[in-house]
């Protein structure tokens, strides 16, 4: 049997919502019934752990954030966080080298944190991600979070200002005292949002008050969890924040080669390369954006699939870039 300082654990884990030592508890005891002999108990033991593990972890991805320590703040935080399974991995994106490396930079640092500090230093985990429109901020965060087997949690910045004075600060220190309790990628998406100083808006008083907010927590976050800020406007941040960020990491528009094999990755089965140069259609997409390029794609293979004539299809891709371009 159990022995009853293992009891009051398993009790007093559960109490607590610490799932870790629960686990260990349950472990230890069957454990220790295999070495009584009890070799069924223990076995039947081990796979309620599994199942239990399993089902938890279900439960986590796919409804709501569990275990808070305060109840109360639950609901606020489900309203403030949008949870999302990431599906695109690193091999998905056309990047610079640049850029590749940055990302790697990150994930490498992340996924050999345990070394980093035994030597007392600190993985990269607080990125901001600047640059065009469509050149890939956005999934970069996915596919940080899926390449990590980490959540991605989406900040509602709409929901974070609030027109009550204060209250959008308690709710942003609710977000990071999230990110103490559950390890995952926080995404704080159209950053400049609140991190302009040459706000407009009438609300501008709270904004300011939420980017001191942010300035101060992001400074003393210690949280295991990483921190990405995205922005098309970085010209419009506080200057103060560019040095609370570990990395900056910029995505420029995609240039000839990249556009190049963006093309031949969506359209291989349908146009060859030779038809791509005949009709010099990446010279005719540079200015265009990755997700632009994605849409022309897109374009091209609708009208080829209504229509099935091949040659006004390219004609339809032409006419779909010069649109784009305008
Ligand atoms: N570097 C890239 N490689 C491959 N596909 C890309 C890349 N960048 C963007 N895309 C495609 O374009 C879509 C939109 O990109 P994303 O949302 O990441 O852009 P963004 O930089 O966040 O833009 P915005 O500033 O408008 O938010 C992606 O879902 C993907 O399909
Ligand atoms: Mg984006």
């Amino acid at each position: 049997m159990a022995a009853a300082e293992q009891i009051k654990n398993l009790i007093k884990s559960f109490t607590e919502g610490n799932d870790e030592r629960f686990y260990a508890t349950a472990m230890q005891i069957a454990a220790s019934e295999a070495r009584q002999g009890h070799i069924a108990l223990a076995e039947e033991l081990k796979n309620l752990i599994k199942k239990s593990k399993v089902s938890k972890e279900g439960d986590f991805l796919n409804t709501e954030i569990k275990r808070l320590p305060v109840n109360s703040a639950q609901k606020e935080l489900n309203d403030l966080l949008e949870l999302i399974q990431p599906k695109v991995h690193l091999k998905d994106m056309v990047l610079n080298s640049k850029v590749l490396t940055s990302i790697n930079r990150v994930l490498d640092e992340q996924k050999k944190a345990d070394i980093l500090f035994k030597h007392n230093l600190l993985p990269r985990k607080k990125i901001l991600l600047a640059g065009a429109p469509g050149c890939g901020k956005t999934m970069t965060a996915h596919v940080i979070a899926k390449e990590l087997g980490l959540p991605l949690f989406v900040v509602r910045l709409d929901g974070l200002i609030s027109r009550y004075m204060g209250e959008s600060i308690s709710k942003l220190r609710l977000i990071f005292d999230a990110m103490q309790q559950f390890r995952a990628v926080y995404l704080f998406d159209e950053f400049d949002s609140i991190g302009t100083t040459r706000n407009t808006n009438s609300d501008v008083g709270e904004i300011k008050r939420v980017l001191n907010s942010f300035l101060l927590q992001i400074e003393k976050d210690e949280s295991k969890s990483l921190i990405i800020a995205a922005t098309n406007m970085p010209e419009s941040l506080d200057s103060a924040l560019f040095r609370r960020f570990d990395d900056i990491i910029s995505y420029p528009l995609p240039v000839l080669n990249e556009i190049e094999f963006l093309y031949n990755k969506l359209l291989s089965k349908h146009i060859n390369k030779k038809e791509l140069s005949k009709y010099e259609i990446s010279n005719k997409s540079l200015g265009l954006s990755f997700s632009e390029i994605q849409k022309v794609c897109e374009d091209y293979l609708k009208h080829t699939y209504i229509y099935g004539d091949s040659n006004t299809s390219i004609l339809h891709l032409i006419e779909s870039i010069e649109q784009r371009k305008k």
